[in-house]
């Protein structure tokens, strides 16, 4: 059976069990759905192949594209790693990770990368004036029933949107990090995304395995709009001596059940993204309470940007899960 008409009737069953579906399963969904058989993604960094991955372990032919190949390479190599995670616990078989491997194509070029895609998921830096440059790009090149998606954590899908000729086929698609192990996939309304739309990527996100959640577009949306400032408040707490980076992480591990303390999250997720996204908060909200902290903006702008550069809160040595403080952060009190 064609992938695609499996898909279809994989959906139909799940939404018949899970009961959530709320405008039926017409013609023109089932036509979209039909038409998702290879799926572009653009930008192959942490985000990017996490993506890839989940795409092509789940049958999709994925065109992975990024700027330079030693990206793309990189990016193979990891995604080949983290199968070996799912291959060493028995969630996946050598033989369907060497399938899923080979499902993925990498690209340099847009122009190709896009040529026959149904579906773009746009994983580049967060940086608005580049998004709108890859959607400008993407709109002229992509096939014309192709769906525009971005997995921007901050950025307004209207504001993508309306640098295109297609705002209805444009939507968000957040995936969050480690893409592979977690479950959410929040799903970003455009103000004028087709709803139509909305259903094939609620759809395609449960054929992924992953539970979707459908937010209207507002600054953060929803998961970025409660964890941030969370996030940002901890450094705040840090900044004023409050506590120190292993008793604000300890607290909020073990008095919360949070797998990940404030400050080690922050520089999982990057400090450089943290503090974008505080902007996006405190710009479109217009409330002082969302200001990023001091402290954040001084290690952004010293390229102390925690995992990716190495040192944020803690130092992070290749090869090495032990969680060391930043000699920074060991002594002092007031930072
Ligand atoms: N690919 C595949 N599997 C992976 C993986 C990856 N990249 N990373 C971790 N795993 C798997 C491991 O193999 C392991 O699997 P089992 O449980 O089956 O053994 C499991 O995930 C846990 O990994 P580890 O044992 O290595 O480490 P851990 O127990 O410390 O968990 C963690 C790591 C899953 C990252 C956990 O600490 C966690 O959930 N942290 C919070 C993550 C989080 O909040 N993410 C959202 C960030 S916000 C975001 O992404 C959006 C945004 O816009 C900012």
């Amino acid at each position: 059976m064609r992938r695609s008409k499996k898909l279809i009737l994989m959906l139909k069953d799940s939404i018949v069990a899970a009961d959530v579906k709320p405008a039926g399963f017409d013609d023109k969904t089932q036509q979209m759905l039909q038409q998702i058989q290879t799926v572009t993604v653009i930008g192959s960094g942490t985000m990017g192949n996490g993506i890839s991955h989940v795409f092509a372990q789940n049958g999709f032919k994925v065109h992975m594209m990024d700027i330079n190949q030693s990206a793309l390479d990189k990016a193979l190599v990891t995604i080949s790693k983290n199968m070996d995670r799912q291959v060493s616990k028995a969630t996946l078989s050598e033989a369907d990770k060497a399938a899923s491997l080979a499902r993925i194509t990498t690209f340099t070029e847009m122009s190709e990368a896009v040529k026959n895609a149904d579906l773009i998921v746009e994983a580049a830096t967060e940086n608005i004036d580049l998004k709108v440059k890859i959607f400008q790009e993407l709109d002229k090149l992509a096939p014309e029933h192709c769906i525009l998606a971005s997995n921007t954590s901050s950025i307004s899908l209207t504001r993508i949107a309306s640098y295109t000729k297609r705002p209805s086929k444009v939507i968000g698609m957040h995936f969050m990090n480690p893409v592979p192990v977690m479950k959410l996939v929040e799903i970003i309304n455009g103000y004028a995304t087709d709803v139509k739309v909305t259903e094939v990527i609620v759809d395609l996100s449960r054929h992924l395995g992953k539970v979707p959640c459908v937010v209207n577009d507002y600054p953060g949306f929803i998961s970025n709009r409660i964890l941030l400032p969370m996030l940002n408040e901890a450094i705040l707490a840090l900044q004023e001596g409050v506590a120190g980076v292993e008793e604000i992480d300890t607290i909020m591990k073990l008095g919360m059940a949070h797998p990940m303390g404030p400050l080690q999250l922050a520089d999982f997720i990057g400090l450089d993204t943290c503090y974008s996204i505080m902007n996006v908060l405190h710009m479109g909200f217009g409330n002082q309470k969302y200001a990023p902290a001091t402290l954040l903006a001084n290690m952004v702008q010293a390229g102390f940007l925690g995992v990716k550069s190495g040192e944020g809160f803690y130092k992070y040595t290749a090869g090495s899960k032990e969680l060391v403080v930043s000699e920074r952060f060991k002594h002092s009190r007031t930072f």
